[in-house]
Formats: C-alpha cells, structure tokens, sequence
C-alpha cells in the first residue's frame, strides 16, 4: 500500500501521490465504496483503471476522507461538501490528489517522446517559440508540464469551449524552477493560475492555483 510521496504546500494545501502496485482484489479490501462508485467501478474494463480509481479512494483515506464523502458534479468534477476543494488524476501506475483550501487542479503525465508530434495540438505560437527545441528530452520536459498545466486548469475551469492551445498560455520556465504562471483568457475574462511542477520516474506532476 504504497503512499508514494506527500507535498505540504502550505497549511491548508496538501498533495498526496500513490505508487499502483497492488492488485485489484488487494485494493478492493481496504476500501468501502458506496453504491454509485461501485456501479461506476463496475462499468470500467480496464484492470488498470479500475486499480487506478481505487487507490484515489485510499489516498483519500490517508487524509481522513471516504468514498461516501466525494461527489462528482455533472461534468465528472470531483468536489466534497466541507468547502474544501479537491483535484484528482491518474496516470499509468501512479495516481495524485490536491486537497486545499484554495481552487485547484492536478494532473500527473507520463513524459513521452510522442509530445512532440502533438505540440501544436496544445501550445500556440508564441509558446511553440519560446521552447528551445535542441535538446530533445528538455523540449519534451518542457511540453509535458505544459501539457499538465493546461489540464489541471481546465480541472478549475471546466467549461465548454476552452482550448489549450487558444485559450491558455503557460509562461516561460525552466525545469529546475519547478514553478511557473500561465493565462486563461476566455469569453473576456482574463484568469492568471499559479503553477507548480515536480518530476519523479519519467513522470511530470503539476498542480495549479487559481491566483
Ligand atoms: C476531464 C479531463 C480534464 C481529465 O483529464 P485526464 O488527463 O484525461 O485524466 P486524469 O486522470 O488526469 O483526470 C481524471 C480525473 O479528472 C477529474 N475530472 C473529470 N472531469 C472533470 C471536469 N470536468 N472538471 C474537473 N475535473 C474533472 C475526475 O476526478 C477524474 O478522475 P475520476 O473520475 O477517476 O475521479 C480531460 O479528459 C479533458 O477533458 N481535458 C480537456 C480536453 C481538451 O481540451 N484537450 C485538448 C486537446 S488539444
């Protein structure tokens, strides 16, 4: 039951990262579900997925939490009833949770050589230039956590319509700095995002804040 990694961020913010490496049935025994999640976990048909599902239940038990006390809205957002704020993902064999306070969002991506083909898929021009693009594996750093960036803020912002590539900018940074701004602008609002990013094992880790 590995907790892989937890991240203090302030007081009120807490992220906390699994390591997937137990079975279904070893996972199924440490956590009780409530009718919808099961239904739910039921309809999934990867193996994968379902361990994935499973272990956010246990990170969420680590910080005191239970199935029965996350709800998802309509658009499968996840939020809880005690004001708190929460943000989920999952990514091959490691899941993450944000718990804060504040608005937040989360995304884990596996880094992958195949970025590189869908760049401009996700970044825009002015982004797209700024990149360095002679050292392959900093330029594929780099996309992933932009990548992560524009997801976890449209896990804050879920609405129809944004796109990564027109509707939000990730500012210049370099890996080390492990922090960064990014800009949505949206149907004339304009929302600045403080962003933060962490590697471990050829996976990028990237949590926003609504500024
Ligand atoms: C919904 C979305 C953000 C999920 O991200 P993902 O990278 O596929 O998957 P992750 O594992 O990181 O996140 C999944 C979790 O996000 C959460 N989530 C799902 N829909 C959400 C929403 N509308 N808002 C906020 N959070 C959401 C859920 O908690 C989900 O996990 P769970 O259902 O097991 O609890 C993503 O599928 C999406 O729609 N992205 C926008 C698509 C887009 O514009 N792409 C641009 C292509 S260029």
């Amino acid at each position: 039951m590995p907790l892989y990694k937890t991240i203090n961020y302030n007081s009120t913010t807490q992220i906390l990262v699994w390591e997937i490496t137990e079975s279904l049935e070893e996972l199924l025994g440490n956590v009780v579900l409530k009718e919808k999640t099961q239904l739910r976990l039921n309809a999934m048909k990867s193996e994968m997925h379902r361990r994935a599902f499973l272990s956010v239940r246990l990170l969420l038990q680590e910080v005191g939490y239970t199935d029965f006390e996350l709800h998802y809205d309509q658009f499968g957002k996840p939020y809880f009833n005690d004001g708190k704020h929460v943000s989920i993902t999952h990514s091959h064999h490691f899941s993450a949770i944000i718990i804060s306070d504040e608005t937040v969002g989360i995304d884990i991506e596996m880094q992958r050589e195949k970025i590189i083909r869908i760049a401009d898929k996700f970044v825009n021009k002015i982004e797209l230039n700024r990149l360095r693009r002679f050292d392959a594996e900093d330029y594929i750093k780099k996309l992933t956590v932009k990548w992560g960036a524009k997801e976890a803020i449209f896990k804050i912002r879920n609405e129809k319509g944004i796109s990564f590539k027109d509707h939000i900018q990730v500012n210049s940074f370099e890996i080390g700095d492990q922090k960064t701004t990014a800009i949505l602008e949206f149907e004339n609002i304009k929302q600045v995002f403080s962003i933060y990013f962490e590697e471990f094992e050829k996976f990028t880790l990237v949590y926003a804040f609504e500024n």
